[in-house]
């Protein structure tokens, strides 16, 4: 392992023991966060983004179970940890932003409170330091008025100011890893912007290395330096970002590029790409996207694909490539 990765994540199998049966919400999945990177985990709905990330945290909760794999942090397989020792990297070097802010505040402090806590677990500060540093943290992620709005409960917040209290609390440690999971989505396009900007600066001060979920290639495109295409629990295709939207080879990632929404393309309705997600406990054989892929064989539905790489960094989960598909579309027409 060198140095220069903060995060490997190697074959991880993350399961489901539900009444119906086993169910893999991360299969084989290996992804590298290098230091001072953003890498981006994208795809749709249930394809496993949130359990990769809480299998980082180690708070998979049952039914759900970690089977195997690695889970080196800064070189150090995070799986062979104590839960004190555990607990101690989550709240010292590696941070979490959650999907629905509201249920990582505590609803009965003030916003004010929970900050100066955070604070206190790291610094040895007096009251009257906690309060300053308090204050100068919501400054520093933008939010007005910050001594009255320190005094807000959280229900009495606005979701993007919510959302930058989170983020402010995920910085005061200045961890090595932000991982933060769907933190925009919730957000109107404008304060989504100023959050996403606002992750880079963090980035770019503090040398901070961000895993970023999202189902959004456009956030993908503005954020991520490194990019990891998930469907139905595995990964499908990765790739240094310029090379991704360059050179897109799977189907499905095809498929969620042209759902992004053009400002010089006006269209009706958004592209979905048909059907739906495979359920999980009844997954093809083969590769989990054949049942929706226009371009699938016979083999597709009996033989799972191979991660191959098909250029420098650039890998696949697919048995074609994306010229052999288009030549395929040519003479069909
Ligand atoms: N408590 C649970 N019990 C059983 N299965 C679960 C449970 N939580 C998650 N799963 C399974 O794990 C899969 C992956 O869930 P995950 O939360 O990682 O999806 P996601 O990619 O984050 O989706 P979203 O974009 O909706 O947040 C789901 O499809 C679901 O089948
Ligand atoms: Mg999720």
């Amino acid at each position: 392992m060198s140095e220069a990765n903060t995060l490997e994540i190697r074959h991880l199998r993350t399961v489901f023991h539900t009444r119906k049966g086993d169910l893999a919400a991360v299969n084989d999945v290996s992804l590298t966060v290098p230091k001072g990177k953003i890498v981006g985990i994208v795809g749709e709905s249930g394809c496993g983004k949130s359990m990769t990330a809480m299998s980082v945290m180690q708070l998979v909760r049952k039914p759900g179970e970690i089977e195997s794999g690695q889970i080196l942090f800064r070189g150090e397989d995070l799986l062979q940890k104590t839960p004190g020792e555990m607990q101690k990297i989550r709240g010292d070097r590696i941070s979490m932003i959650f999907q629905e802010p509201m249920t990582s505040l505590n609803p009965v402090y003030t916003v004010g409170h929970q900050v100066e806590e955070a604070l206190r677990i790291h610094e040895h500060l007096s009251k009257e330091e906690l309060h300053r540093r308090a204050v100068e943290i919501f400054e520093a992620v933008g939010i007005p008025e910050a001594e009255e709005r320190l005094k807000s409960y959280p229900h009495q917040l606005s979701g993007g100011l919510r959302q930058r209290v989170m983020i402010g609390m995920a910085m005061i440690c200045k961890p090595d890893l932000l991982i933060a999971d769907e933190p925009t989505t919730a957000l109107d396009v404008t304060i989504e912007a100023q959050i996403l900007a606002l992750m880079k600066k963090l980035r770019d001060e503090n040398g901070t290395s961000i895993l970023l979920i999202t189902h959004n290639m456009g956030v993908v495109a503005k954020m991520c330096d490194f990019v990891y295409v998930m469907y139905a629990g595995r990964v499908m295709e990765q790739a240094e970002v310029f090379e991704l939207f360059r050179n897109v080879q799977h189907p499905y990632t095809a498929g969620l590029l042209q759902s992004i929404p053009r400002i010089d393309h006006v269209v009706d309705r958004l592209y979905t790409i048909p059907g739906v997600v495979p359920n999980l406990l009844h997954l093809p054989a083969g590769c989990g996207f054949c049942t929706r892929c226009r371009y699938a064989q016979d083999r597709c539905y009996e033989e799972l694909p191979e991660l191959r790489e098909i250029a420098p960094g650039h890998f696949i989960r697919c048995f074609s490539t994306n010229q052999e598909l288009s030549g395929k579309e040519e003479s069909h027409a």
